[in-house]
């Protein structure tokens, strides 16, 4: 006869498989197509493979990853070797990013293109992008990366002037000019016939431009705006989240948002710019305008003694680490719009932190030998609170 306990167990079973059919979570990370397949690190894939239901290209599949040849270009070989892992192990994947003011290739940049023929770049890009991935790999690409730190490039372009005026610099000398606005701020300035165009919004109206070509792309594929500095509540935040809500609110197509989450520990005491209640507001308060949202970068950043980023400095700093990622995952997980959390890369071998902030690392749930951190266990118990049964 069924004990009690095993009757409760299959009932629990069955409930959890139809919860996550109707209702996926989607645990990622950054997949690296040479890795995956490499005899050199057989627990690269394995552990890909074992921890993860959706993907993303790390560098593979932006501007210069996929168009970097010229206005014609297209080169999707190395963004599809990705693509195909994903497929073949049953991932879904993040597409990321299509448009950035980074990963702009020279063509592009050094083109002195008008902002008509700008626009024009822009919607054949999108488009075609969109559509590559729609045709070749149907139901792949849960949701695209549309546009990419907008709002806080253009932010720190405009403080940036405000400080060079306030200084009594020339705020248009290029030689004073350290954040240069993103080259598509220049769509919507002029038009065919080189006129200025007097409502241009260099922040929105590329935003505008870009959101509407995706959706006319693919109707079916979720379109996200993703940025960083979006964790907590601060001026940076609410800033973002203000301009979210006002494209929202005209009715450009924006299905979620995406956070990016790298997040920094200088000492252990940081842990409290990351505590549940300030993460849980900014999350619920796009929850609250109809959006997904979807952690789409996190890594955690500590000093390291060592430069290949390996080596925590002190047990405290592991110790503030792990609880900042049983935070991240709790949250999202009593949210039930965050239906996806990335880490951006899941082992200390391969991770952009240690080439990009020295003596910084050990950002990721997994160590250099792929062993799970006690930030990974925390991830993973703070994910429990998302299965509602028997977990
Ligand atoms: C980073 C990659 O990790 C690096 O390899 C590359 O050199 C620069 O870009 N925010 C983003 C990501 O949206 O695309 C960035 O990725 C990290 C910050």
């Amino acid at each position: 006869m069924l004990s009690m306990k095993r009757i409760i167990v299959v009932f629990c079973l069955l409930f959890a498989s139809v919860y996550s059919d109707q209702d996926p979570f989607y645990l990622g990370s950054t997949l690296y197509a040479p890795y995956m397949t490499s005899p050199t690190e057989p627990l690269y894939s394995l552990v890909m493979q074992r921890e993860f239901n959706i993907a993303v290209a790390e560098n593979e599949m932006k501007f210069s990853g996929v168009h970097g040849g010229g206005q014609t270009i297209y080169d999707f070989s190395r963004a599809d070797a990705i693509a195909t892992l994903a497929m073949q192990n049953g991932m879904k994947m993040r597409g990321h990013t299509l448009v950035w003011h980074h990963a702009i290739p020279s063509w592009l940049s050094q083109g002195n293109y008008t902002s008509v023929q700008l626009a024009q770049i822009l919607v054949d890009h999108i488009t075609t992008v969109i559509q590559h991935y729609s045709q070749k790999y149907p139901g792949l690409i849960l949701a695209w990366d549309v546009v990419n730190e907008a709002y806080n490039v253009e932010r720190g372009y405009l403080n940036e002037q405000a400080a060079l005026i306030a200084a009594g610099k020339d705020p248009t000398d290029p030689a004073n000019i350290k954040s240069p606005r993103t080259i598509w701020s220049k769509i919507g300035q002029f038009d065919a016939a080189g006129n200025p165009i007097s409502t241009w919004d260099p922040l929105r109206d590329y935003v505008r431009l870009a959101f509407r070509t995706a959706r006319a792309a693919d109707p079916n594929v979720k379109l996200f705006y993703n940025d960083y500095s979006n964790e907590g509540i601060s001026t940076g935040s609410t800033g973002n989240y203000n301009f979210v809500k006002g494209l929202v609110g005209e009715g450009v197509p924006i299905d979620g948002v995406g956070m990016q989450y790298h997040l920094l520990l200088n000492k252990p005491t940081d842990v409290n710019n990351y505590s549940q209640s300030t993460l849980l507001s900014n999350l619920q308060r796009y929850a609250a305008l109809g959006l997904d949202i979807h952690i789409t970068e996190l890594d955690v950043r500590i000093p390291t003694s060592d430069a290949t980023g390996f080596i925590p400095t002190t047990p405290d700093l592991l110790a503030a680490q792990t609880q900042v990622f049983a935070n991240v995952a709790a949250t999202c997980a009593q949210t039930p719009a965050c239906k996806a959390l990335l880490c951006w890369g899941f082992t200390y071998a391969h991770s952009w932190i240690p080439a990009s902030f020295a003596f910084f690392g050990a950002a990721t749930p997994f160590d250099q030998n792929y062993v799970p951190t006690p930030g990974y266990l925390a991830l993973q118990k703070g994910l429990l609170l998302r299965k509602k049964c028997c977990f």
